[in-house]
């Protein structure tokens, strides 16, 4: 065990967490509270990792588990041995976990094993659809977790229904519009659009979700869409690597006005959106970034953990069906959906202090 006090240690894994962990990891250091990243390595390519701590500001990684790809319980395996060595070495005052990832649960799982506080940044989001493996990431995640940090309020709800302590509760706001909005100056449309080259006029694209990309009969009828929208407007998709086989082998980059590029650096990635006339996706993060830039956001999903992007944003849930016409719409400058221009109350840039004052005041191991 090492003699040094005890520190703060923060699990991140897959890009999303970068991008939540960054405004944190920032306000804690401002408060001068020891703290550690440990990337577990659940994502490992460069443009799904190395590239958002060269962008953001994170600390490097003290290590990194290099648990890297498999079966959910192979990669839930792996990740339970490497942090369960991890934590028994660190005795971490706290564990600081994020989102709802692969990385999230086995991290919870360790820590509450082990006896070590947990802290949920973004909990009590729900979709109340458990072929999600998200929705048993996040459910599983609040119930161990000592501080639930919540980005809207109806999450509050979802927790205390599930008998979580309201006193373990805090309402903070979005750590992931933090880094937006810290960033908005970095987002210049003018020149991304000359460096790659994009039309004036284009629609924004990512999907990753296993439920649109892992059947080659979903995926399929999903590029006949898309080819659709292309017909009438370029289409840019920076192509998340889940997805990526199955795209190309349904031939979703023939159609002369789609655009497939490798997936993109968070200022590159947020800039495009930006630029865009409206963005297709099933990204928990992109319909928030959308909700703050004002871009229309298409979700291609069923339902979403996150329907205050509906009633104070710019998405709205599709279908693939529903993507020519919407799309048509958008040119057409009709409205789209119901068009909202108030923000999510906490959306407002201090998420990450507020969670690090917390996280400062909880008495040390
Ligand atoms: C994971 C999360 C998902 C999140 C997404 C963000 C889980 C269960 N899923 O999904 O909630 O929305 O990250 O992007 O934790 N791959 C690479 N290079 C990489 C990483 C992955 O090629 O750097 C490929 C591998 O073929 C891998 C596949 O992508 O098998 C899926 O990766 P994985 O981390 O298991 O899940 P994601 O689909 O990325
Ligand atoms: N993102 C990026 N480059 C890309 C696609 C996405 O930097 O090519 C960023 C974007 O800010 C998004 C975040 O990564 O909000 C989360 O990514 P992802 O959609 O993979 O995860 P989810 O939010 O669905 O869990």
């Amino acid at each position: 065990m090492s003699s040094a006090p005890a520190e703060i240690v923060h699990i991140v894994g897959a890009r999303p967490n970068f991008i939540k962990a960054a405004p944190v990891t920032a306000a804690l250091a401002d408060l001068g509270i020891r703290q550690s990243v440990v990337h577990t390595g659940q994502h490992y390519d460069d443009r799904m990792s190395a590239v958002f701590f060269r962008e953001l500001g994170l600390p490097r990684p003290d290590v990194d588990l290099g648990v890297g790809s498999g079966s959910h319980a192979e990669q839930t395996a792996a990740l339970l041995v490497g942090l369960e060595r991890e934590f028994t070495e660190r005795r971490p005052r706290t564990v600081a976990v994020y989102g709802d990832v692969n990385s999230t649960l086995a991290a919870a799982l360790v820590a509450a094993k082990l006896h070590i506080p947990v802290a949920h940044i973004e909990a009590g989001l729900r979709s109340f659809d458990m072929t999600m493996p998200e929705e048993v990431n996040r459910r599983v995640t609040d119930q161990l977790s000592d501080l639930c940090f919540t980005t809207s309020p109806e999450a509050v709800g979802h927790l205390a229904a599930e008998g979580v302590d309201v006193g373990r509760v805090h309402f903070v706001g979005n750590p992931m519009i933090d880094t937006l909005l810290a960033n908005l100056g970095r987002f210049d449309v003018a020149a991304l659009t000359e460096r790659l080259e994009l039309p004036d006029d284009y629609v924004a694209a990512t999907l990753h979700r296993p439920a649109n990309v892992d059947d080659p009969a979903t995926v399929a009828a999903l590029v006949a869409r898309l080819h659709e929208v292309a017909d009438a407007v370029d289409v840019v998709m920076p192509v998340h690597p889940r997805g990526r086989a199955a795209f190309d082998a349904a031939g979703l980059g023939d159609h002369p006005r789609v655009r497939l590029l490798d997936p993109l650096g968070y200022v590159d990635f947020v800039t495009l959106v930006r630029g865009s006339l409206a963005v297709i996706t099933d990204s928990g993060g992109v319909q928030e970034e959308s909700t703050i830039l004002s871009v229309p956001c298409l979700t291609l999903r069923p339902n979403t953990e996150r329907p205050i992007t509906i009633t104070h944003g710019t998405n709205r849930l599709v279908t693939d069906s529903e993507l020519p016409g919407l799309i048509g719409k958008v040119l057409a400058g009709e409205p789209f959906g119901d068009r909202h221009d108030s923000t999510p109350p906490l959306w407002d840039g201090h998420a990450g202090g507020r969670i690090a004052a917390i996280l400062a005041g909880e008495p040390a191991q």
